[in-house]
């Protein structure tokens, strides 16, 4: 295989890839979520299914894609959003019960994005807007079945810190998940973020952001999504 490639064949889970190292639990203020794991989101099999059908959508130019960089990653990424990918966004909305479940809180889905990393990408270490108030990194894929670590601070952010190469004196909490595992965080009150090297030739994630049903970012839920005029003569929602 050529490298930096993008995804074919080879998405099969290891049967001994390692789900997790770190486990934990912690809340900011406003009770708030901090990071968990979440084996199995969806099974690795979805998560294989879901793939091939992305890729097959992207390689026949079903999908608009974008590419994504700025300051917190080193190298272009391939992205997807979820209001121009109908399987990703039903996806979104489909596991908010699941999530609310596991994280005792109700939720409204805000955004959803598809992201195919390469070899020797980095994401820095960052805290997000507030529509991640509850997020989910989903992973689907690795190329050559390396698990690529997430970490999360396990204090809350502070106002300042910016976007930076690692979690300097900070301390923090690191994930394994294996296709079809989540790490559920709270993107917008913890910095987060894969300061080592992407060791496979790519991966592939999702990443699900919903804000609390009646809560301050509640404005933010189905952002930038168009919802349109109800239907004449349709169901009246
Ligand atoms: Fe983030």
């Amino acid at each position: 295989m050529v490298k930096n490639t993008v995804p074919s064949t080879d998405l099969q889970r290891s049967d001994n890839t390692p789900t997790a190292f770190g486990m934990s639990r912690c809340r900011a203020p406003n009770d708030t979520i901090a990071a968990m794991l979440f084996p199995r989101l969806i099974s690795p099999e979805v998560a294989h299914s879901f793939l091939r059908i992305l890729w097959s959508d992207v390689i026949n130019q079903r999908v608009p894609t974008q590419t994504h960089r700025q300051e917190l990653l080193k190298r272009d990424a391939i992205e997807i959003h979820g209001k121009n990918y109908a399987p990703l966004m039903a996806l979104h909305w489909g596991l908010t019960t699941a999530v609310e479940q596991r994280t005792g809180k109700e939720l409204l889905p805000s955004f959803a994005f598809f992201r195919l990393y390469f070899e020797g990408d980095v994401c820095r270490v960052h805290a997000d807007r507030p529509a991640c108030e509850v997020s989910a990194s989903l992973t689907l894929a690795y190329s050559d079945e390396r698990p690529w670590v997430l970490s999360i601070a396990s204090t809350p952010a502070t106002d300042g810190l910016g976007v930076t190469e690692d979690f300097g004196g900070e301390p923090f909490e690191s994930f394994l998940t294996a296709p079809g595992d989540a790490v559920l965080y709270s993107g917008s009150h913890y910095r987060h973020g894969r300061p080592t090297p992407n060791s496979n030739r790519w991966s592939a994630h999702i990443f699900l952001q919903w804000v609390s049903r009646g809560g301050p970012y509640e404005a933010d839920a189905f952002e930038r999504l168009e919802l349109g005029e109800r239907p004449v003569g349709g169901p009246t929602i």
